[in-house]
C-alpha cells in the first residue's frame, strides 16, 4: 500500500471517532464579517457546513457584518461614532443596516443553495425574531440609540428550528417589544446564545491579533489570567466578551478566520486547529483498566526503545494494568504512571509518562501527586524510583538521591545492572 493511501487509511481511522461524537451535539458558530467577505473562502466553508450538517451536528451560525455596514454607511455618507468598542447606531443608519444584512443573507443563501458534485439539495437555512432586544442605554454620557443588548432568547423555538434539521442563522438585527429595530454585537450574541442553549461548543472564528499569543488550550481560571495580562485592547476586548458568557459552554473554539480548513481541524483532530477554551475537565486522570493496554503501550514503546524506560512486554502490562493510572483525553491515553508495593511501607513508582505533544502542562506532576495520594492512602510511608535520565526532575519533585542498599534484598536483586539508573527515595506526608 503507498504511503499516501495509508496515511488517508489512518486519518479516516482517527476522524471517525469524532463523527460519533459530533452527532446530535449543539454547535453555534460566529463567521466575522471578514469570512463572509472573502467569496472563495467562504464557499469553501459552505461545504464544510453542509459536511457538518450532514453527520448530525445542530448548527447556529452568528454573522457579523461590520465592514459591509462600514462600506454601505461610507457610501451612503453617514458619520458613525464608536464608544468602547461599540457603533452608536442612529435612527437614519436603520435603514442601510436592514439593506446590507438583507443582501448579505441572500448571498448566503445562494451560497447554500449551490449543488456541488455530490449534493443537489440546497443547504437549508432559516432566521428569525429569536432574540428580544432592549437599548444598550446612555453610557458614560452617550446615548447609543438603536445600538441594542439582548433581553431574552427564544431558545425554544431555535431548539424546534435546529431539530428540525434547519441551519439556524442569527443576524446582527433584533426587535424589542416595542417594535423597535436594534443593532446588536454578533459575537456578544452568539455567546449569549450559545449559553441559552447549553451548546456543546462555540466556535469563534477570531483574527491574528484576537489570537496572538494564545495558548493551544485554556482552562477558564487561565482565560481570566490572560486576559488580565493581555496589552492588546482589542484582544482585551474579545477575551472580555467571551469571559463573560461563558458559563454554560462546555468548550470553546478560537479558530483562524484566514485558514479556511480550521473549522474541520479543529472538530476532527486531536489537537484542533486553534485555542481550546474549557469549562468541563478536559482530560481525566483515573486508574488504568485492560482497554487502555494498547494506549499506554503506543506512549511508553518509544520511550523504551530509547532506554529512558525499562521494557515491558504486553502480557506484563496486562497483568499489572490494575498498577497503572492514566491521564485519557479524548478517548486518548496521554500520560501514566505505576505504583507497585514492595514492603509494608515503601512503594516504588514506576513507568511514570507523558505524551510529548502534552509535556510542560504539569500533566507529570499531576500523575506523580496521583501516585502519591494512593501511596498515602495504602499506609506507605516511602516512595521509591529507579531512573535513567529524569533524576532532576523527581529530585526538583522533593525525591532524594540514595544508593541501592537503601532498598529491600528482594528488589535489589531485580536491580538491571547493565540500566545503572539511579536510585531515588522521598519521604510521604500526610
Ligand atoms: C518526566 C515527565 C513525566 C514530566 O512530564 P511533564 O508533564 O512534562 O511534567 P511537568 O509539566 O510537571 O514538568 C515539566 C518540567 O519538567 C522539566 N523536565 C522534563 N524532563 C526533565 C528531565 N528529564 N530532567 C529535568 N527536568 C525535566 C521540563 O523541562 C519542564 O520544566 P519547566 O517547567 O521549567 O519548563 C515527562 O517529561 C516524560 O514523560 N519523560 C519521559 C519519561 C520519563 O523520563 N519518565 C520518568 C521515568 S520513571
Amino acid at each position: 500500500m503507498k504511503q499516501s493511501e495509508l496515511d488517508f487509511i489512518n486519518t479516516l481511522r482517527q476522524s471517525t471517532r469524532y463523527i460519533e461524537q459530533h452527532r446530535g451535539k449543539t454547535c453555534v458558530i460566529y463567521l466575522p464579517d471578514a469570512l463572509i467577505a472573502a467569496p472563495d473562502t467562504f464557499k469553501q466553508l459552505s461545504q464544510d457546513l453542509r459536511l457538518l450538517h450532514q453527520i448530525g451536528l445542530k448548527i447556529v451560525l452568528a454573522m457579523g457584518a461590520s465592514t459591509q455596514i462600514d462600506a454601505a454607511l461610507t457610501a451612503h455618507k453617514i458619520h458613525w461614532q464608536l464608544h468602547q468598542h461599540f457603533r452608536v447606531t442612529t435612527t437614519e443608519m436603520i435603514p442601510v443596516f436592514q439593506q446590507t444584512i438583507g443582501q448579505l443573507r441572500s448571498q448566503m443563501e445562494a451560497v447554500f443553495s449551490q449543488a456541488n458534485n455530490q449534493n443537489a439539495i440546497p443547504l437549508p437555512i432559516i432566521s428569525g425574531n429569536w432574540v428580544t432586544a432592549q437599548p444598550k442605554g446612555v453610557i458614560e454620557g452617550v446615548d447609543f440609540q438603536h445600538t441594542g443588548k439582548l433581553r431574552k432568547i427564544n431558545h425554544q423555538a431555535i431548539s424546534a428550528s435546529l431539530g428540525g434539521g434547519q441551519i439556524v442563522l442569527l443576524t446582527p438585527l433584533a426587535y424589542s417589544l416595542t417594535g423597535d429595530v436594534f443593532n446588536l454585537n454578533t459575537l456578544e450574541q452568539a455567546c449569549e446564545v450559545a449559553n441559552a442553549l447549553q451548546a456543546d461548543k462555540l466556535m469563534i472564528f477570531s483574527s491574528h491579533q484576537q489570537l496572538q499569543d494564545l495558548p493551544k488550550q485554556m482552562n477558564v481560571t487561565e482565560l481570566e489570567l490572560k486576559l488580565n495580562a493581555s496589552v492588546d485592547p482589542k484582544q482585551t476586548h474579545f477575551l472580555a466578551q467571551i469571559a463573560k458568557t461563558k458559563h454554560h459552554i462546555k468548550r470553546v473554539h478560537l479558530i483562524d478566520q484566514n485558514a479556511p480548513d480550521a473549522l474541520l481541524q479543529e472538530l476532527f483532530t486531536r489537537d484542533g486547529h486553534g485555542t481550546l477554551i474549557f469549562s468541563d475537565r478536559y482530560h481525566q486522570l483515573r486508574p488504568a483498566n485492560i482497554e487502555d493496554v494498547g494506549g499506554i503501550l503506543e506512549m511508553i514503546t518509544p520511550l523504551e526503545n530509547q532506554g529512558v524506560l525499562a521494557k515491558r512486554s504486553r502480557e506484563r502490562l496486562e497483568l499489572e494494568i490494575n498498577n497503572f493510572i492514566v491521564i485519557e483525553r479524548d478517548q486518548d491515553i496521554i500520560g501514566c504512571a505505576a505504583l507497585y508495593p514492595i514492603s509494608n511501607t515503601l512503594g516504588e513508582l514506576a513507568c511514570l509518562a507523558v505524551d510529548p505533544c502534552y509535556q510542560g502542562q504539569s500533566l507529570g506532576a499531576e500523575l506523580l501527586q496521583a501516585i502519591e495520594t494512593n501511596a498515602i492512602q495504602a499506609q506507605l510511608t516511602q516512595l521509591c524510583l529507579l531512573t535513567t535520565h529524569t533524576h532532576h526532575w523527581f529530585i526538583e519533585h522533593g525525591f532524594k538521591l540514595d544508593t541501592l542498599e537503601a532498598l529491600p534484598k528482594e528488589r535489589q536483586s531485580l536491580y538491571n545492572l547493565q540500566r545503572q539508573s539511579k536510585v531515588l527515595i522521598k519521604a510521604l506526608t500526610k
